[in-house]
């Protein structure tokens, strides 16, 4: 039986580190808030001109080479991002051509937080089903554009200018600041290819999605909902910058994560001891923290780096994924379990046998 493994991942994390304390400088924050209510401690940011296929691009590159493939071998690209270069088309077909890949299709999905499981499963179907054998899956995220501070206020925040917020701007960024501050940039990617072996690859994948509670985390402005989709007053009320309901998506998040990690590995009959680690979207870290002491799954099994990179939605899981390969953390034989809940609202839970 045709089974899909992960072959190679890379990644790429942007030049600009921010801390909390250089956010504290645009908006009414502290460096003690952020850690204590989310883990986060810095995040990285792009500088403007870059997107996000560009980080799709390096991340991509260094998973070919880590796969030991060309950009030839690749058949089908999957990718996995809510903040694209463009409005139309998706990033997929940026990235091809900036790989110089073949003219293979390209899926471009937006399952935001949950993007990177939803792309595997989709990758692992292909390949059970034969119509591809080597597929790119990359998830990365610009979330810089939907900050809400000027471009003087960007240059004073970096350590750039010296001319500080005014009293204005410093309310106005400061009503988005239980937002802002979670987020940052980042690209990565892995290889998923065929392999006849047996007892390795994509075990089970689990998805949900429910629409009902859309609206506890969603952009409310730039949609074809509105005609024009784009103007000024969008703008100035602020509806291109997400709505985020924390409290309500704080707790659907640990219910479902806890909920889709014991689905799946009910059904595939696998106890917590048999998991060598487990790789949990890096939304907060007291959601994961909850979630792992309800699951019963020690510290040694599990992995986070929320405290470097923030939440990088679809890029977090492959990320996390890399920085174990690269770090000797994911060998031949591990069962990895790896779980995700994000704005749709989707979740799921992914097993897959190194
Ligand atoms: N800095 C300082 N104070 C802040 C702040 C910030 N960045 N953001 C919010 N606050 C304030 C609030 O204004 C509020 O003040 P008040 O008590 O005077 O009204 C207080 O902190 C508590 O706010 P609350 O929203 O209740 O905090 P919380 O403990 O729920 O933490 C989140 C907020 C956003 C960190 C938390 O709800 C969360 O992480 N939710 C899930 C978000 C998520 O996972 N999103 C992505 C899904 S993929």
């Amino acid at each position: 039986m045709t089974r899909a493994v992960i072959a190679g991942s890379g990644s790429e994390i942007p030049p600009t580190r921010v801390s909390n304390a250089m956010l504290a400088r645009v908006m009414d924050t502290s460096d003690e808030w952020i850690r204590e209510r989310s883990g986060v401690e810095a995040r990285h940011y792009v500088e403007r001109g870059t997107g996000t296929s560009d980080l799709g691009v390096v991340a991509a590159r260094r998973a070919i080479d880590h796969a030991g493939i060309t950009p030839a071998d690749i058949d089908l690209v999957v990718f996995a991002t809510m903040t694209p270069d463009h409005f139309f088309p998706g990033a997929g077909a940026l990235l091809q051509a900036k790989l110089g890949l073949r003219e293979v299709p390209c899926f471009d999905i937006r399952q935001q937080c949950v993007g990177f499981l939803y792309g595997l499963q989709l990758a692992d179907a292909q390949i059970r089903a034969g119509l591809a054998r080597t597929v790119l899956l990359v998830g990365a995220e610009i979330h810089t554009g939907f900050m809400p501070w000027t471009a003087t206020n960007w240059e004073y925040m970096l350590g750039r200018g010296d001319v500080p917020p005014t009293p204005e701007e410093f309310a106005w960024n400061t009503r988005f600041r239980h937002l802002t501050v979670l987020f940052g940039d980042a690209g990565a990617a892995v290889v998923v290819r065929a392999t006849e072996e047996p007892r390795r690859g994509v075990v089970d994948s689990l998805l949900h999605t429910s629409g009902a509670e859309y609206d506890k985390l969603y952009v409310p402005g730039t949609g074809f909902k509105h005609r024009p989709y784009t103007d000024p007053e969008q703008f100035k009320r602020g509806d291109h910058i997400p709505v985020m309901d924390g409290r309500a998506v704080f707790k659907m998040a640990t219910t479902s994560m806890i909920a889709a990690s014991q689905e799946v590995l009910t059904r595939n009959e696998v106890r917590i001891d048999e998991l060598s680690l487990v790789l949990m979207h890096q939304a907060n870290k007291r959601i994961n923290e909850y979630c792992q002491k309800a699951l019963g799954i020690p510290d040694s099994k599990v992995l986070h780096n929320i405290e470097r990179y923030g939440n990088t939605t679809a890029a977090t899981i492959p990320l996390l994924w890399d920085e174990a390969a690269r770090a000797g953390r994911v060998t031949a034989g591990d069962l990895v379990l790896l779980v995700a809940f994000g704005a749709g609202m989707n979740w799921g839970a992914t097993l897959v046998r190194v």
